[in-house]
Order: C-alpha cells, then sequence, then structure tokens
C-alpha cells in the first residue's frame, strides 16, 4: 500500500519585513542578506496570528468537509508552542471542526518533530488504511531586536494530509535517523526566544547531513544519482545550499548536476520571501519546488534532509505521483506578494508586541489583518479564537 502526502496548504502572516529595509536599520549591507543568507524578506506575525490560526488557516485552506469526516489524527509540530499543557491540536481541531473521535496532540524536537509526525501518521495508515492524519508544523521565529538572528526569523504553517493512495507523494520506506546531544540552538521555558550558538550550529547541521546521508547511502545503496531533486531544512537558504554542495559529487553527469541546482532554486523560492519557519521549513521547501520546478514527473525520486537543533535529523525519499501537479496552487506567489511591507518601527512593535493582562488574565487585541482565523484576545488566562468574515 503506497501512503504519503495526499495534499498541502500554507498560511504565512499577512506583514513582511523586507530585508533590504533591516539591512538600512542595522547598518548591515543588504548583499550580506541576498547573497551571504539568500533571504529577501520575512513574514511578521503580529499578536492575533499564532501558531493555531496559522495552523487552522493552513489546513482550511485545503481540506474539505469530507476530509473533516475522516481525519481521527490532529498532529500540531511545533517549537514555539503557546501552552506547556494543552496541546495546538486540540484548539485546531476545534477551529476547522474535525469529527471529534479524533487523537490530537502536539509534538517537540526544534525544527525535526514534523519529520516524526509524518513518520507515526505512516504508522497509523498502515494498520487503518481509510483513515486521514491532519500533520501541521506551525511556528514562529522570534530571536529578538538586533539579536544574531534576527534576519533568519520568519513565521508561517504547513498543513498535510496524509494518506493511503496519496495523489502528491508516496513516502520509500528508507528513513534514516540520528539523534545527537548538543547546544547549537535550545529555548528554556523561562526564555521568550532562544539561545543561539549561530555558527556552531551550522556546523551541527552540515554534519549531522553529511553523516546521516553516509549511513542512508550505505543502507540503501542509493546516490544523489537516483534523485531529481533534494529538499533540505531551511533555517536561511544559503545553509542548504551548502548543504547540497556537500552532497553533489564530481562521478554525477553535469545535466544531472544541473538539474539538482535548478530544482533546489526552485525549493528555496518561498523561503527566500518567508524567512525561517522552524518545523515547516523542509516542506515549505516541497511546496515550493512543487509549484515552481516545470520538469518534474511522476516517478521521480524527492530526497529530505530534515534538522532539529538539539539534534535530530533524518533522511528519507519519496515518489512524485502521477497527477501531482493538480493538488497545487497557482496563487501562492501572488499571495506573497500582497503582503503589508512594514517600516522598521512598525515592525519592532507588532511582531515583539506582549499581551497586557488585566487583574483578570484577560485582554482584547487590535483587528490586525491575519488569515483565516483570528486570536481575538484571552480572558481569564484563555485564549479566544474566532473566523475571520
Ligand atoms: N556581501 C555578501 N555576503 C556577505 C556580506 C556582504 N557584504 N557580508 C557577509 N556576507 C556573508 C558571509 O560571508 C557569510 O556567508 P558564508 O557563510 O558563505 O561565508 C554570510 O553572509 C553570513 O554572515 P556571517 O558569517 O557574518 O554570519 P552572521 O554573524 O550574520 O550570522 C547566522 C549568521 C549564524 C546564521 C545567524 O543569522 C544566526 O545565528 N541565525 C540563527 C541560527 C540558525 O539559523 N542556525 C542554522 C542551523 S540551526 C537550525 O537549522 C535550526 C533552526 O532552524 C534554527
Amino acid at each position: 500500500m503506497l501512503i504519503g502526502i495526499d495534499k498541502i496548504g500554507f498560511a504565512t502572516p499577512k506583514y513582511q519585513l523586507k530585508m533590504t529595509e533591516l539591512a538600512m536599520a542595522r547598518d548591515v549591507e543588504p548583499a550580506k542578506y541576498s547573497e551571504g543568507l539568500l533571504l529577501d524578506a520575512l513574514s511578521i506575525a503580529p499578536i492575533s496570528e499564532d501558531i493555531v490560526t496559522l495552523a487552522a488557516s493552513a489546513a482550511q485552506s485545503m481540506l474539505t468537509d469530507e476530509d473533516k469526516e475522516k481525519i481521527d489524527m490532529v498532529i500540531v509540530a511545533t517549537e514555539s508552542s503557546i501552552d506547556q499543557s494543552k496541546a495546538a491540536a486540540v484548539y485546531v481541531h476545534a477551529l476547522l471542526g474535525i469529527q471529534p473521535f479524533a487523537r490530537s496532540f502536539e509534538m517537540k524536537e526544534a525544527c525535526y518533530s514534523a519529520t516524526a509526525a509524518l513518520n507515526y501518521a505512516k504508522l497509523h495508515i498502515e494498520k487503518s488504511p481509510t483513515s486521514r492524519v491532519l500533520v501541521i508544523a506551525s511556528d514562529i521565529a522570534k530571536y529578538g531586536i538586533q539579536s544574531a538572528g534576527e534576519p533568519t526569523q520568519g513565521a508561517g504553517s504547513l498543513a498535510m494530509l496524509v494518506t493511503a493512495n496519496p495523489r502528491i507523494l508516496a513516502f520509500k520506506d528508507d528513513n534514516v535517523a540520528q539523534t545527537r546531544d548538543v547546544m547549537d540552538f535550545w529555548r528554556p521555558n523561562y526564555s521568550e526566544v532562544p539561545f543561539v550558538n549561530g555558527m556552531y550550529s551550522t556546523k551541527q547541521y552540515l554534519d549531522s547531513l553529511t553523516t546521516t546521508w553516509a549511513e542512508y547511502q550505505k543502507r540503501t545503496g542509493l546516490t544523489m544519482a537516483d534523485f531529481t531533486a533534494f529538499c533540505f531544512h531551511l533555517p536561511f537558504p544559503k545553509l542548504a545550499l551548502k548543504g547540497l554542495n556537500k552532497l553533489m559529487t564530481k562521478d554525477l553527469a553535469l545535466p544531472h548536476q544541473e538539474q539538482l541546482k535548478e530544482n533546489f532554486e526552485h525549493s528555496i523560492a518561498y523561503s527566500k520571501q518567508v524567512g525561517n519557519i522552524y518545523t515547516g521549513s523542509l516542506y515549505l521547501g516541497l511546496l515550493s519546488l512543487l509549484e515552481n520546478a516545470k520538469t518534474l514527473q511522476a516517478g521521480d525520486r524527492l530526497g529530505f534532509f530534515s534538522y532539529g537543533s538539539g539534534a535530530v535529523s533524518e533522511i528519507f525519499s519519496g515518489l512524485l505521483v502521477e497527477g501531482f501537479e493538480n493538488q497545487l496552487s497557482s496563487t501562492r506567489q501572488n499571495d506573497l506578494d500582497q503582503r503589508t511591507p512594514l517600516s522598521i518601527s512598525e515592525y519592532e512593535q507588532l511582531f515583539f508586541e506582549q499581551a497586557q493582562l488585566d487583574e483578570n488574565g484577560s485582554v482584547s487585541f487590535a483587528e490586525h489583518q491575519t488569515n483565516t482565523f483570528r486570536l481575538t484576545g484571552i480572558e481569564q488566562h484563555q485564549r479566544q479564537y474566532s473566523k475571520v468574515d
């Protein structure tokens, strides 16, 4: 039985910060961001757009009523959780109106956990082939004003429906994972923003890639010659480019090298404009590849490198399914272009606004532009969501 990704939905905030604006404000050469990091803009979330509204909006954009009747598991993968106890997936389940006899929960391991969620979804479908599992990677990547990580922030959600006989990508059973205990990026419960050993984190990313790839090759016998495209976790696209260069070997035929490079450019097109969305960034790379590449065909093997600081990494592959192009959107670029550009002071105010709770633990939020759902406020410490008309 083939199991894999049947549909993909995406949501990102309605505001953007252009990297040229950030460069000017921080007295940095614009080329450092555009060429050094390969970033053009970052999506900026207001206080009324959180990981729940983004997750529900991403899923709502692709689900039918029939899906909502058949989904029996909702998993939200995140590293920017809004609650230490209640899972974001429970809110999402309610906002979407999914039938009640479903299992809803949250998963965490930095940017890696959506990959674990897909694995868990696959195991579930193996046992229950008529089920549908909703996996959503949802994050707001916030490092702080004038921090080293400031140019690699971002926000967005990527929703995937995992089913038997999928219409986009069928997973191959070839996953190889690696765990190593390192302090490259972490966020203790008492901190709003992560602690980051920036350069060390990039070394861990690349070393996890090459060592997991070596083990993957040993176990599967596959080489880069077997792949039409390779998608990478995208904390910022330049790091993934360094990753791709590490996997390229001299014996690879030149046209194939060109194809891999060209497809890589397609895979980073959206992240260049959105920034880091942590758990979803690898899968935003997949969506970007599918919606921008013109030469992909059914049967093509796509490779995936998932990396979560801490660190857990995984390499796996999937085959494109006949008719995959019918499941995609042609308006995505337009949606990205429509985001409202922010000045530096608007960005600093909007992205870092803190809820000012009154003595009852309540607050109402201003009506910023959001996607399909909005966080309207907090009442007695309970988050209040509504659908945008
Ligand atoms: N023109 C062109 N390029 C320029 C330039 C200019 N004027 N000035 C600098 N550059 C280049 C540099 O040469 C460098 O490129 P190379 O790496 O190819 O040499 C690049 O711009 C970045 O410049 P710096 O090396 O000076 O780096 P920085 O001090 O700005 O920090 C960073 C970069 C470490 C990534 C920092 O943004 C950061 O800490 N980000 C958050 C951590 C992160 O994203 N880590 C990634 C791995 S961890 C992970 O994957 C999990 C996750 O999602 C967080």
